[in-house]
């Protein structure tokens, strides 16, 4: 008789939660459950193949029009909240315990507020972006609702709200006069009604231990519920793709057409989404949302708060998590650089013990990090630090939803006048994020003047030899990065306001005519 296996399986098998095997979610207000026998089938597929709500459009099927757009409901802290995402990139699995609302559902059981601004205004021309713009209108009104304010909303939070959609006839002036007109709207009865029965079934659902695991032919998803579930579902399944956001991982599937069979998808376990400050620091649970990362870290700098509201639209940072944008190990993703100047540390859990490194250190070369199979990514720990000498700017083509050509991070701490510490990062020069290291070098110890600004300009161009490509050619990368230094000294030498890097030009009120 053959003897049962001992080691690491036994307690697997004994501590293994039980499972639920079909995607549960409110589709409207209504509960549904769908087999998912493909893991990469994405919501907007399951939308309009199989729900045949076809209101919700496909434009680019990668993030970046936001036709796709629809809301999302979802607990967060024990509250329902709605946040827009976008249909084309998010992955059916991904909404399980969750609500969608579609333009469908929006408009019944009459047309939404913000549908008849949009007629009233004439902020529609061929329609097929108007979907979109009207669910992320819908989702700031129900944002401004929620802080109690009935007014329109301001043109900064209206520009905010749609920089994730794009509009190639209408123009988007008629859009935000619609915004001013709707948004600013109390919510109706019907739709606290559908909010508040779609929080009880959610939390009903959230109370059900079984996390949900399927099994098709293409393959398998998987989400578990604890930092211990997710380990053991690694350490079942090495080669699974690991999931947070899918901003990243939704384009492998759209775009690059990339095979992706077994998913474990990590967006709903409550402690890697925990965000807290104590004594030692900012620390940051790796799925936490961009968009509540920029609620905390970006009240510690407004350099930080501009950089953190340029990230993606809202629908990219209301899914995209600081966890993915780390481990995705991109030479221009946005958090890397302002978090190795800031002296980030990262904490990575596994098979074996967790281990603590510096991130600077994480990135081994492009496209290679230090990450072993069955390991994740837990927490980032932002040290305590005086931000007094702190900036960073990002500079890319376009103002919104564009990712960096340059991004410059400064950290220095001066003492009697002269350079004590120097944490330079920079990301879009290398094929990593990465230090000045000889810039840094050339400025420590030295005073703060215009000597030194030159014998630092000098180093930092042989710091990098930076690539030309479709964002920015290698030169121009040279000049910003150079460019970027002198603006950090200047700011601080002089104390003189330089001009803003994107001066707003925007009206704030446009009138429909
Ligand atoms: P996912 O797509 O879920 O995962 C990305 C990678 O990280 C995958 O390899 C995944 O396996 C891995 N991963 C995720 N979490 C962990 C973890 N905890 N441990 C280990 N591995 C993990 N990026 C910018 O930097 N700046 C921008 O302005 C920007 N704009 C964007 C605009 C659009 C329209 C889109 C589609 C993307 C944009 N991005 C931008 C890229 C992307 O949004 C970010 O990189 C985002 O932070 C990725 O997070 P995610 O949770 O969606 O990652
Ligand atoms: Fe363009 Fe989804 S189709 S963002
Ligand atoms: Fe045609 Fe917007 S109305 S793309």
């Amino acid at each position: 008789m053959a003897t049962a296996p001992t080691g690491a399986a036994k307690p697997l098998i004994a501590t293994m939660a039980k499972t639920r095997s079909q995607v549960r979610f409110l589709l409207g207000p209504e509960p549904v459950s769908v087999a998912l026998d493909d893991p990469t089938t994405t919501l907007l597929e399951y939308l309009r193949v199989s729900a045949a709500l076809t209101g919700t459009k496909e434009g680019c099927a990668e993030g970046d029009c936001g036709a796709c757009t629809v809301l999302l409901g979802e607990l967060n802290k024990g509250r329902l909240r709605y946040t827009p995402a976008n249909a084309c990139i998010l992955l059916l699995g991904m909404v399980d315990g969750k609500q969608v609302i579609t333009v469908e559902h929006a408009s019944h059981p009459e047309p939404h507020p913000v549908q008849r601004a949009m007629v009233d205004c004439d902020a529609s021309q061929c329609g097929f972006c108007t979907p979109g713009f009207v669910m992320s209108l819908i989702g700031l009104q129900v944002t401004q609702a929620g802080t109690g304010v009935e007014s329109p909303p301001s043109r900064e939070a209206i520009d905010q709200a749609l920089a994730g959609n794009l509009c190639r006839c209408t123009g988007y002036g008629p859009i935000i006069v619609a915004a001013q007109r709707a948004c600013g709207q109390p919510l109706s009865d019907d739709w606290k009604r559908m909010a508040t029965r779609a929080e009880t079934m959610l939390l009903e659902w959230d109370a059900d231990p079984r996390a949900l695991r399927t099994s098709g032919t293409a393959g398998s998803f998987e989400t578990p519920r604890t930092s211990t579930t997710l380990s053991q579902a690694l350490q079942r399944q090495p080669a699974a793709t690991l999931v947070a956001g899918a901003t990243d991982v939704g384009l492998w599937i759209t775009k690059h057409t990339r095979a992706v069979a077994d998913i474990v998808h990590i967006g709903d376990i409550d402690a890697l989404k925990q965000i807290h400050n104590n004594d030692t620091g900012l620390h940051i649970g790796a799925a936490v949302l961009l968009a509540d990362l920029a609620d905390v870290l970006g009240t510690w700098s407004p350099d930080i708060a501009r950089v953190l509201s340029r990230f993606g639209g809202v629908q990219v940072r209301s899914r995209g998590t600081v966890g993915g944008n780390i481990a995705n190990g991109s030479p221009i993703g946005d958090l890397a650089p302002l978090l190795i100047a800031l002296n980030a540390q990262l904490s990575i859990s596994g098979p074996s013990d967790p281990r603590t490194l510096a991130l600077e250190n994480f990135f081994l070369r492009y496209g290679e990090q230090d990450l072993q199979a069955g390991e994740f990514i837990d927490s980032i720990l932002v040290p305590a630090c005086d931000l007094d000498g702190f900036s960073c700017w990002k500079v890319s083509k376009r103002f919104d939803q564009d990712i960096s050509a340059v991004l410059g991070a400064f950290n220095l701490v001066f003492e009697n006048a002269s350079v004590r510490e120097a944490r330079i990062c920079f990301g879009g020069m290398a094929g990593l994020p990465q230090r000045a290291s000889a810039c840094e070098s050339a400025l420590l110890g030295q005073p703060f003047n215009r000597d030194t600004l030159a014998a630092a300009k000098i180093a930092l161009a042989t710091d990098f030899e930076p690539l030309s490509d479709m964002r920015a050619t290698a030169h121009y990368r040279q000049r910003v990065a150079s460019n970027l230094l002198e603006r950090y000294f200047l700011n601080r030498m002089t104390g003189e306001i330089l001009p803003e890097l994107y001066p707003s030009t925007r009206p704030s009120t446009l009138r429909h005519a």
